[in-house]
């Protein structure tokens, strides 16, 4: 790794010593052509056995090997797509494939996109409006909040940071596969340890294979998708003690009666906490996640993150939503079964698809809490 000069002449005879045989003449003519503005070679090898050479090289040949093993992730079917293979308009479709929220955005939101105002200009890198609104709505500054694209994005860009290509890490099937996926992206080794037949975590095993195998990290789901277990405190606890660092990921958090655990980010050096507007806010397609993140760990993401990693559009979109406090807390009833189906916030413009869904399902939206999470 790291960077070589090109303009040293001592740099580059080092390098070339250190270079296969097409590599080093590769270089040589480059350097060549950089130098006098032509071709000319300065290799010895006969031509026709550098074509040989290069006839052998094939496009996977680049790519690096753990990725030329890696099995496709199986991605949704955009409204578009099912709505000509099922010939029926999109608005006609209940999509429950994903987890999206099928009530969508508050209408905040459609406001606030609507009057965009500097499309043109890259998003701010760091994401200040939305991560001082997520301290107010969370009670964490904001010094130990990143936003992502998707809280996706947050779980590839944690395995970038800590793991290198061979590490492990603990994996509690059934549960998001994402966290596989990207395992596997990363040349990273996943260690499952599934869970008990109620769907709880099976700490002992955990904890035997943290003694034995000494993976990085573990990622744990509380409400788990597919079936909506949460993790008990005493659990957590018991899982923070291992020198392990814990990804907990409450995408469904809204949907149930625990408490975020963002605030133990402070207490605890080992911990990170996901959360994301797709299922809170209805803003899957735009995608907007964010993490709560202890200082010591925040500092490294913020280098190695895309700089333009979250777009205006999502921005302002969540920020609206955050505006309309009680929309949130809607959804959030309608998981207990609270709110009333003439709440003003669901009747707030629908699709017939949002009036098909509240039709089918009522106002507690079973489907995302109980068991029956389907898809990612
Ligand atoms: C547990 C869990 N975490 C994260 C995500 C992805 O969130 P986002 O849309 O913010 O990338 C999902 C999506 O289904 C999920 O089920």
């Amino acid at each position: 790794m790291g960077v070589i000069d090109i303009s040293n002449p001592y740099c580059l005879t080092k390098v070339k010593a250190s270079l296969p045989g097409p590599e080093a003449l590769r270089l040589n003519c480059s350097v060549a052509r950089r130098r006098k503005g032509a071709v000319s070679m300065t290799s010895q090898i006969p031509v026709e056995q550098v074509h040989k050479s290069q006839q052998r090289l094939t496009g996977d040949s680049f790519i690096r090997p753990h990725l030329r093993k890696l099995s496709p992730y199986q991605p949704i079917l955009p409204f578009e797509v099912l709505s000509t293979r099922l010939g029926r308009k999109p608005e006609d479709i209940i999509k429950l494939d994903a987890n999206e929220n099928p009530y969508g955005p508050p209408p905040e939101v459609l406001e606030a996109l609507g009057t965009l105002k500097f499309p043109y200009v890259y998003p701010d890198p760091e994401s200040r409006q939305l991560r001082a609104a997520l301290a107010i709505d969370s009670g964490l500054e904001s010094d130990y909040i990143l936003v992502g694209c998707g809280a996706d994005e947050l779980i590839d860009l944690i395995m970038r940071c800590v793991l290198d290509p061979g590490n492990k890490i603990v994996d509690c099937p059934p549960t998001f596969t994402m966290y596989e996926f990207d395992a596997a992206v990363n040349g990273a080794l996943v260690l499952k340890v599934p869970r008990n037949p109620d769907f709880s975590l099976n700490v002992d095993l955990i904890k035997d294979t943290v003694d034995k195998e000494k993976p990085k990290c573990i990622f744990l789901t509380s409400p788990n998708n597919p079936d909506g277990s949460v993790i008990s405190d005493e659990v957590l606890l018991k899982i923070l003690e291992l020198p392990i660092l814990v990804v907990l990921d409450e995408a469904y958090i809204e949907f149930s009666s625990i408490e975020s655990k963002m605030q133990w980010v402070k207490k605890y050096d080992n911990l990170i906490v996901l959360r994301t507007f797709s299922k809170r806010a209805g803003l899957a397609g735009l995608r907007v996640g964010y993490g709560a993140f202890p200082l010591s760990i925040i500092e490294y993401l913020w280098r190695a993150k895309q700089p333009y990693n979250v777009s205006v559009a999502a921005e302002i979109a969540a920020c609206a939503a955050l505006l309309n406090p009680s929309y949130l807390e809607v959804m959030s009833s309608l998981a207990h079964g609270k709110a009333s189906s003439t709440s003003s916030a669901l009747n707030a413009p629908q699709s017939k698809s949002k009036r098909m869904v509240k039709e089918k399902f009522g106002t507690k939206p079973e489907w995302m809490t109980k068991r029956c999470l389907w898809g990612r």
